[in-house]
């Protein structure tokens, strides 16, 4: 039913969606990653499913079950694994959103066979991780619309304008991380909506399913996208 009554304004839009956390492995039995339940990414894909968008969901491990109705799921562990699925799909991409909350850095001196814990001490050398909102701000099509999101503790709409920038952005959806009845795990967000204009749009705490809605009628509305 709730299918039925949505409005079909992305029908035929091809939808890249990235979510969850990547995870990057210490040893077999280790790894270390990045705070995300990937409930946002996962409710923007339902919603731009139910409002007609093909979607490919790339999705870091999550407990959250991906819906039922999207085009494409691929699982990915690593960020490494989530740039090779991203850069495979996005070409036919009118729409690529990347809410994931990708690990910087990746462990340099992997050991394939587990570390005993006996010596009391371990030294982890870490490496930065591709930036794969950045690479696409790089190669993306003047018709392709390009959205980031921003997590931050503090300076929120400053910090984010300037990644918006640096990744050449069309729009960066800024979150703060610092309040606790928001973000992570929790079913509610509160964002800001940053166009490249410099445009700021204010969507006040809600459900992650109320912000999906209101971030794709913005979309929607924006003149970003041509029908
Ligand atoms: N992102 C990405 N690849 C990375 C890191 C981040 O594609 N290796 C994307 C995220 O999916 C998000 C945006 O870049 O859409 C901003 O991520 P964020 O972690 O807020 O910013 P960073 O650029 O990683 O900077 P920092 O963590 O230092 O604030
Ligand atoms: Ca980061």
């Amino acid at each position: 039913l709730e299918y039925s009554l949505t409005k079909k304004d992305m029908k035929g839009k091809n939808v890249l969606i990235t979510a969850g956390p990547t995870i990057e492995p210490i040893d077999p039995v280790r790894n270390i990653t990045n705070r995300s339940s990937g409930k946002m990414g996962y409710e923007l894909a339902r919603s731009f499913s139910y409002r007609g968008a093909n979607v490919v969901l790339i999705s870091g491990p999550t407990s959250v079950n991906p819906p039922y109705i999207l085009k494409k799921f691929i699982s990915v562990k690593t960020a490494d694994e989530m740039r090779n699925a991203v850069m495979k799909y996005y070409q036919n991409s009118d729409i690529i959103i990347m809410t994931a909350a990708v690990s910087d850095f990746k462990v340099k001196n992997y050991s394939d066979v587990k570390i005993k814990k006996d010596s009391g001490e371990i030294t982890l050398q870490l490496i930065k991780n591709p930036d794969i909102l950045k690479e696409l701000g790089e190669v993306k099509k003047e018709s392709q619309l390009l959205i980031g999101f921003a997590a931050e503790t503090n300076n929120l709409l400053d910090y984010a304008k300037k990644k918006l920038i640096e990744k050449n952005c069309d729009i960066i959806i800024a979150n703060d991380v610092s309040k606790k009845d928001i973000g992570f795990d929790s079913d509610l967000n509160e964002t800001y909506i940053i166009n490249k204009m410099g445009d700021v749009t204010h969507v006040e705490k809600s459900t992650k399913k109320d912000i999906a809605f209101r971030i794709i009628d913005y979309i929607s509305n924006s003149g970003f996208i041509k029908a």
